[in-house]
């Protein structure tokens, strides 16, 4: 493992650049705007993978396709299959970016860009520890990587690619690093992920938007109603009175409440945080729990009618919210869509409820050595113990992995608690990149002293 450490060291400047270039290209998903640039950055990471002595090829998805590469390890080693995403939310300078947000700018200390901690900061640190073995004493395991360029948009197709190339991606365990620590300086195991059902719901209008002076007061405003449609759904507590909502959802065990109360979290600097006065709930446990274990509706924007400069006057010819509803064990994609489409149906019987992306929550196990070896590779990476928590983001993929290559899934992230994924001014630690780097060789090497599955 020496000469891979050496390699990080002797390079740790070139592979900056080379998170830079990939940083670049707005590989943002949720536009087809896009295509080109994220055809662009798919093709510099195969080539950067090709150059570096690994196999790759895109994997057609039906939609975005997917990048997929390989190095082989020892004869007997284990294998362990990478996933990470390309793709990145969108960014645009008007919405409080204070630089470029596709170009890396080190601001105090910090690189500041859309997907450098969401997730290209960590999938660089993953292909750069692959590098690191490559040209130090070699891999000590088998390597796949799966890079995804749909996850931002609900990896709607990468089920489907998942059951297609089984042979193809059949590993002995996955590694995903796409998820953050819970508090400064505390590196973190993560063991559980949320469900999501995202959707839209659209209430109609009139044919055309109307002059509201002319036709308002005999003809509904969808917007109205869809207001009220969305306060029956949710309450500003939180609260979801959707009919059986938290039936499945299962209590907090008396071991987790323990858990959560071991975490570091500063209630006041999280607030300060995110720049708001108060949460929905002020006790930490109680937080960590609405964050991790429990469900939620949120709406995300609502379009239709006018929102340009100054004001017009119409009644719109629709009004349209995107919602989504994260999801906690046992609540089941399924019937939660089909528990808000009834709902929906009986509250304003004209709306329409379309599904966009569905995922359900995620455990993984702990009990097994892979845990154990990501947390001494961790140490090794960071130099303090790493803490076990969960998480309230959605990683489609991490379930399906679990599920249809039939392994364990380890959730080692390296994205420090204020790197803003999603947010204007997203950044990473140089330090995480490092000491990233460090972690993930530690652990491929961990994974060769524990063999085969
Ligand atoms: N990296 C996140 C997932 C994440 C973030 C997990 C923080 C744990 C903590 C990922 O890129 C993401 O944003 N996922 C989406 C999925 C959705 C579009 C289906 C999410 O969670 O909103
Ligand atoms: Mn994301």
């Amino acid at each position: 493992m020496e000469l891979a450490l050496k390699h990080l060291d002797t390079h740790l400047q070139a592979f900056v650049e080379e998170l830079k270039a990939f940083v670049a290209f707005p590989s943002v998903s949720t536009d087809p705007a896009y295509e080109e640039p994220l055809t662009l950055c798919r093709l510099f990471l195969e080539e950067h993978l090709r150059q570096r002595g690994l196999t790759a090829r895109e994997l057609e998805t039906g939609g975005i396709p997917a990048l997929f590469a390989e190095a082989p390890g020892p004869p007997g080693a284990p294998t362990v299959l990478i996933y990470g995403h390309y793709d990145v939310q969108p960014a645009r300078s008007e919405d409080g970016w204070s630089s470029d947000p596709f170009t890396l700018t080190e601001t105090d200390g910090r690189w500041v860009a859309r997907g450098v901690s969401d997730n290209k900061g960590p999938a660089m640190a993953l292909i750069k520890a692959v590098e690191c073995c490559l040209e130090g004493e070699g891999l000590p395991v088998g390597v796949k990587f799966l890079l995804e360029g749909e996850e931002e948009i609900g990896s709607k197709h990468l089920e489907g690619c998942i059951l297609k190339h089984g042979e193809l991606l059949q590993a002995d365990s996955v590694l995903i690093s796409d998820s953050l620590w819970v508090a400064p300086a505390t590196p973190s195991l993560c063991y559980g992920l949320r469900g999501i059902v995202y959707a839209y719901i659209t209430v109609p209008g009139p044919a055309v938007d109307l002059h509201s002076g002319i036709h308002g007061g005999v003809v509904a405003n969808p917007h109205v109603r869809l207001a009220h449609l969305l306060a029956t759904i949710a309450a500003p507590d939180g609260s979801v009175a959707v009919d059986g909502f938290y039936d499945q959802v299962r209590p907090l065990s008396e071991a987790e409440r323990e858990q959560f109360a071991q975490v570091p979290l500063d209630l006041a600097a999280y607030r300060e945080r995110l720049g708001v006065e108060e949460l929905l709930v002020e006790e930490k446990v109680a937080v960590l729990a609405r964050r991790w274990v429990e469900p939620t509706f949120e709406v995300h924007g609502i379009t239709g009618g006018y929102t340009g400069p100054g004001a017009k006057t119409i009644v719109p010819a629709f009004a349209e919210a995107k919602v989504s509803m994260r999801l906690v064990p046992d609540q089941e994609p399924e019937a939660l869509f089909a528990a808000l489409v009834d709902h929906v149906a009986c509250h304003c019987p004209e709306a329409a409820v379309t599904l966009e992306s569905a995922a359900a929550p995620f455990v993984a196990d702990t009990a097994g050595p892979h845990y154990q070896a990501a947390r001494r590779a961790m140490r090794v990476g960071f130099g303090a113990e790493p803490l076990l928590i969960r998480e309230g983001g959605s990683i489609p993929a991490a379930l399906w992995l679990k599920e249809h290559l039939g392994v364990p899934v380890v959730l080692m992230p390296i994205c420090a608690v204020d790197d803003n994924p999603h947010s204007p001014n997203e950044k990473f630690e140089p330090s995480h990149f490092e000491g990233g780097v460090r972690a993930f060789i530690a652990y491929l090497h961990e994974l060769a002293r524990m063999g085969p599955s």
